[in-house]
């Protein structure tokens, strides 16, 4: 037995104990009094005459000669019952305490598959295991999502490298090979693998939320981004516009200004071949800040659209070329952003084809708050 096995075990011991001696004492004590009311009782039922030994009638002499011992004898029972029925009750009120005890020590050796799944009535216990239950599931969903991103980064990450270890390889077998074309590959797949690193950096940036908060305009985010990304859309021949007005939220402008980009150019990427249109708009709903980009193209199976927030999720679309096969972070990042802001991100496919995306930001109407975030 470990130390804190054995600690577990005493600590159970002490509650038991402890449940067994107030148990016994509580039976001691209702005893002790009924007995009193029925010594009172019969005192006044039994004359007191003044001729006995010592002042005592013989009568109550003979009711103290055969009371007291049977009174005693009867607290004696009461005491050993309580005892054996108090460790017997206390037991099986803390058989639930065990099971989740153990369940737990189960999880801290590793196991976190194992649960309680207790049954019995709805009582205070089975409402403390199946909040256990719901916590084991959660963490270890959440643990196992950690694991598939950490092995899905690592396997992108890997892919660059060895791509440039194969062009080495190459280059090395035949030193005759040009070597510009050789430089300008190594660079295009270095490039790649720099921005993955960044893009993953980013992504546990806005998930630490340590940023400085400051009053942002989404609308001319939305300006930005779309003049950035004008080329390219204009070299797909995609008609890019952006409407709305100005509508404030509080947080990073850089990170917004990510976000923004990202959005729009998912919308520029996954867009028709030719003649698509992208439209991002900007208000004030109520008290929050909506963002909207809304593009045509393929229509998407509507099963898949909510993973694709999920890091390195990519959809099935093949007509990208090479230049902008993604990673599939873009999403994730938008959606990681939006959590940090406190903000919604809904997508929704369009019937004819393409994606709206929604988010929304609590307002930025009051003064920003100062310092930084949580
Ligand atoms: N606006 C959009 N219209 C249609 N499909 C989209 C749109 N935005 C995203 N998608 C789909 O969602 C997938 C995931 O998008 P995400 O931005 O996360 O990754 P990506 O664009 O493939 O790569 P990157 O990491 O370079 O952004 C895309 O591969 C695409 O299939
Ligand atoms: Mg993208």
């Amino acid at each position: 037995m470990t130390r804190r096995q054995g600690l577990s075990a005493s600590l159970k011991l002490s509650a038991r104990l402890k449940l067994t001696v107030s148990y016994a004492g509580f039976l001691l004590v209702a005893g002790a009094v009924l007995l009193a009311v029925v010594w009172v009782f019969l005192l006044r039922y039994v004359p007191d005459s003044p001729q006995g030994l010592l002042g005592v009638s013989p009568n109550r002499y003979l009711l103290v000669r055969t009371f007291i011992p049977a009174a005693a004898q009867a607290m004696m029972f009461l005491l050993v019952f309580g005892l054996v029925g108090g460790w017997v009750l206390a037991g099986r009120m803390l058989a639930p305490l065990t099971r989740i005890a153990d369940a737990a020590r189960t999880v801290t050796n590793g196991s976190l598959s194992h649960r309680i799944r207790m049954e019995g009535p709805e009582d205070e216990f089975r409402e403390l295991a199946d909040v256990f239950d719901t916590m084991l599931e959660r963490l270890e969903s959440h643990v196992a999502e950690q694991q598939r991103f950490a092995a899905n980064a690592s396997h992108e990450l890997r892919t660059p490298l060895a791509i440039s270890q194969a062009l080495l390889d190459v280059a090395r077998d035949d030193p005759a090979q040009n070597g510009d074309e050789l430089v300008e590959r190594l660079h295009t797949v270095n490039a790649r693998a720099i921005d993955l690193t960044e893009a993953l950096l980013l992504l546990s940036r806005a998930d630490r939320r340590t940023f400085t908060r400051e009053s942002v305009d989404l609308s001319l985010a939305a300006e930005e981004a779309a003049e950035t990304l004008l080329p390219l859309a204009e070299q797909r021949g995609i008609s890019l516009v952006v409407t709305g007005g100005t509508t404030r939220a509080v947080g990073s402008a850089a990170l917004v200004l990510r976000m923004v980009t990202n959005l729009v150019q998912n919308a520029v990427v996954h867009n028709l071949p030719t003649g698509g249109t992208v439209t991002v708009h900007t208000e004030s709903q109520h008290d929050a800040s909506v963002l909207r980009v809304e593009n045509t193209g393929r229509p998407l199976p509507p099963e898949l659209v909510p993973v694709l927030t999920e890091p390195f999720q990519r959809g099935t679309d093949r007509a990208r070329t090479d230049e902008h096969a993604g990673v599939g972070l873009g999403l994730a990042i938008v959606h990681s952003i939006v959590r940090a802001h406190d903000g919604t991100l809904d997508l929704a496919p369009r019937p004819t084809g393409g994606l709206v995306v929604t988010i929304r930001l609590p307002g930025g109407h009051r003064a920003p708050a100062a310092g930084r975030a949580r």
